[in-house]
């Protein structure tokens, strides 16, 4: 197999003097969508935050085609290629919808432009104006994926895109991921909500308490199924 384009090595984070990533590892290979799976508290969202160096105290390897992020200044991570659409969205609620988009600097040639982002995301486009406090849940969560795609990101760290959005909104977000797939967008997707996870992801991994306890492939699910019921509750 081929270097992977992430790679995450014995990972261990902090908060304050609380120890909650016991050594992780992780590795996305280019183009793959890679979902992490875990119970609440689990520290998936630790790891997303560990990777994009918001979380500082942690140590461990984390290495992007091979190039070594730990020890990166912040500001130079999101440089590196990495896009984090953290769970709580982020929009600017007194930016309208396009003001929004055009927020986050370019880090990297390639991204998508305004007439690509608005194809993608019709209801965006039909919403450009509107202010971020009139938007709903599913379309600041497009907003907020949309927003990253601008920048040149090409690997995209999602934290629970579907959560508290309808059934219908969380079809539409599944679209968006397939057609970024398509496109060879490399995706780390943490998710609780494994009916819409298998769906999209190619590969998975399950955390618990600060470790990985498993990873297998998406033709390997069927065999996963009872441990997974115990593990997630499913
Ligand atoms: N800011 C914080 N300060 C202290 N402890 C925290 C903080 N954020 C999370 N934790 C703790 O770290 C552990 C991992 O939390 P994390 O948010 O990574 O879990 P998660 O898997 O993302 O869960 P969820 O599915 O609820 O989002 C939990 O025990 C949590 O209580
Ligand atoms: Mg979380």
């Amino acid at each position: 197999m081929t270097e992977p384009l992430l790679e995450v090595k014995g990972l261990q984070a902090w908060y304050g003097e609380s120890h909650v990533l016991h050594g992780v590892d992780l590795q996305v290979h280019r183009g793959e969508t890679v979902t992490l799976l875990g119970r609440n508290g689990a520290g998936k969202t630790t790891t997303l935050k560990s990777i994009m160096g918001v979380l500082r105290k942690r140590q461990g390897e984390i290495r992007l085609s091979g190039k070594d992020l730990m020890n990166l200044p912040l500001h130079h991570i999101a440089y590196a290629g990495l896009g984090f659409v953290p769970e709580e969205r982020g929009i600017f609620s007194g930016l309208s919808v396009h003001e929004n988009l055009l927020l986050p600097p370019k880090v990297a040639e390639g991204g998508f432009t305004l007439d690509e982002i608005y194809h993608l995301f019709p209801n965006l486009a039909e919403r450009r104006n509107s202010q971020g406090t009139k938007l709903s849940g599913g379309e600041q969560q497009m907003l907020a994926i949309a927003r990253i795609l601008r920048t040149g990101a090409n690997i995209l760290l999602l934290d629970e895109p579907t959560e508290g959005l309808a059934p219908v909104i969380v079809q539409r977000i599944g679209d968006v991921i397939r057609a970024l797939k398509a496109k060879g967008m490399t995706i780390l997707l943490v998710e609780q909500n494994f009916r819409f996870a298998r769906k999209v992801a190619d590969r998975f991994y399950v955390m618990e308490d600060g470790h990985m306890i498993d990873t297998f492939r998406a033709d390997e699910l069927e065999g996963r199924m009872d441990s997974l019921n115990e593990t997630l509750g499913l």
